[in-house]
């Protein structure tokens, strides 16, 4: 399979995620034009972005999944777009090599087109992304074409958008139906006729991911939509298992930090009661000269 780039090398832009496209015509030496899936991973803050970029990763999304994963809302819809830029903010100081992408928050686009266009400035300038997301399909090609025409890359979000969680009911998989096939792909290729150069799709049945990756010239980043998309996406907190209770059946747990955590908080607890913590060796020490001035300290003193 042909590796371009290859991870942990150069800067990941743009034009490389659109060359990652699988093209019958590329001069891939693969059958099919055969390309390396894009992967891309959340990000919401300094430390995790510098561990996610160092591992390799294409793309670091700062969603507003930030919303419930980090800042404990029931819903993304609260998010605003200060608080996106806090955390956008942080993740460009930990991100060398990953494209930064970072989503619009509710709101942020739903009021006139110029204001709009101003926000996605905002994340831009003031919080160093390089590329925003925007959540909806056929409604978005306006904004999509003016957000590209101001020279900020944008990637589509359709499928099931959690921001249409009043209008859509919940949170159900999306296409199921003929009809609501046709929807996404509608949507899917409108964001691309706008000017997207990549599209999630987010709980749609594989065949319906599987259609829609074929169709169009752009890479589609899936998410509960099966294998066949050109990349795949997964929230930080799900992958690395720190989002509590049941987590939707397309997450992958690679690791199991919930209870890593809990565990280290209370051996830390127990060794502070029963005096183990802190030892003799993790405390610093006066001069010599300097020990049998100094009263030793009796409990009474504390
Ligand atoms: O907000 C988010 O994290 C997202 C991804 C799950 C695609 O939109």
């Amino acid at each position: 399979m042909s590796v371009a780039p290859d991870a942990g090398s150069s800067k990941v832009t743009v034009p490389d995620i659109l060359s990652r496209k699988p093209d019958s015509l590329s001069s891939s030496s693969e059958p099919n034009g055969a390309k390396q899936k894009i992967t891309c991973i959340t990000a919401y803050d300094y430390p995790t972005a510098r561990l996610v970029d160092e591992a390799g990763v294409d793309i670091l999304l700062v969603g507003d999944s930030l919303g419930m994963v980090v800042l404990g809302y029931d819903s993304t819809l609260p998010v605003t777009l200060d608080e996106m830029l806090h955390h956008v903010r942080a993740v460009r100081r930990g991100t060398q090599r990953a494209l930064l992408v970072a989503d619009m928050p509710y709101g942020s686009f739903h009021v006139s087109l110029d204001e709009s266009v101003r926000n996605a400035v905002r994340l831009v300038k003031e919080g160093g992304a390089e590329a925003v997301k925007v959540e909806g399909g056929e409604r978005r090609i306006e904004l999509i074409a003016r957000l590209v025409e101001a020279e900020i890359p944008v990637m589509g979000h359709v499928g099931l958008t959690p921001q249409s969680i009043n209008a859509f009911g919940g949170f159900h998989v999306r296409g199921k139906t003929r009809d609501a096939a046709r929807q996404v792909e509608r949507d899917a290729r409108a964001v691309e006729a706008a000017g997207a150069f990549a599209v999630v799709l987010e709980s749609v049945p594989r065949e319906v991911a599987a259609h829609v990756t074929q169709q169009l010239r752009i890479p589609t980043i899936g998410i509960g939509a099966g294998p066949d998309c050109d990349g795949q996406v997964l929230v930080f907190h799900d992958l690395v298992g720190l989002t509590e209770g049941r987590t939707p059946k397309f997450v992958r747990r690679y690791a199991h930090l919930s209870a890593d955590i809990s565990r280290a908080v209370s051996e830390y607890c127990s060794d502070v009661r029963s005096g183990k913590f802190p030892s003799d060796a993790e405390s610093y020490h006066s001069a010599t000269e300097l020990r049998e001035k100094i009263p030793a300290t009796s409990s009474s003193q504390r």
